[in-house]
């Protein structure tokens, strides 16, 4: 069973209003992500190693693995978007009380949480993604990975968020600030309610 492109939880224009506009999820739901999930299928298909696997089993067996780079790239830029559509909301932004209470003791208060996540977002050089991680010890963290990786492949945790800072996520609403991206981002679309779900 080859894998597949989800669709959007919403449309495509849903996040216009927010700081991310209907070009930049064409291009980077329909093109970039399409793309991962087109390379990914087609590894699969000539390595039996990989066929009847999930993607979580391709990504750990892909991990470290230098020969299977290309491999673990793709699965993990599948995974990651997934969970990057998921944890965005039309209505984004706002904390419930039982992940504000979280995040308060396990960071000092949400403003400190969501300093922690533009410093590793921002400080990320080149590609990557940061990430709000349930740690192993049910404690909250700041996380940030290169390129494809995540916090599954690292065994960090749970991903409860992530977000994108390849440039293509970013380029068209924000040109080059990454910091004001990244801002917008924890104001106006996070999905906090996606993330507590996962608590
Ligand atoms: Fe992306």
């Amino acid at each position: 069973m080859a894998f597949e492109l989800p669709s959007l939880p919403y449309p495509h224009n849903a996040l216009a209003g927010r700081g991310m506009c209907q070009e930049t999820m064409e291009l980077h739901h329909d093109k970039h992500h399409q793309a991962y999930v087109t390379a990914l299928n087609g590894f699969v298909e000539k390595d039996s190693k990989l066929q009847g696997k999930s993607l979580e089993d391709i990504i750990k067996m892909s991990h470290g693995n230098a020969e299977m780079a290309p491999v673990f790239n793709n699965a993990g830029q599948h995974w990651n978007h997934i969970l990057f559509w998921q944890a965005m909301s039309p209505q984004g932004g706002k904390l419930p009380g039982r992940l504000e209470q979280q995040i308060t003791s396990d960071f000092g208060g949400v403003q400190q949480f969501k300093d922690a996540f533009k410093a590793a977002a921002v400080g990320q050089f080149g590609s990557g993604w940061a990430w709000l991680v349930k740690g192993t010890d049910g404690k909250l963290k700041v996380t940030r990975s290169a390129n494809g990786s995540n916090p599954l492949a690292g065994g960090e945790g749970e991903a409860l968020l992530g977000c994108d800072v390849w440039e293509h996520s970013y380029y068209l609403d924000f040109r080059n600030r990454r910091p004001d991206y990244v801002q917008n981002w924890l104001d106006n679309l996070a999905n906090y309610e996606f993330a507590a779900s996962k608590l």
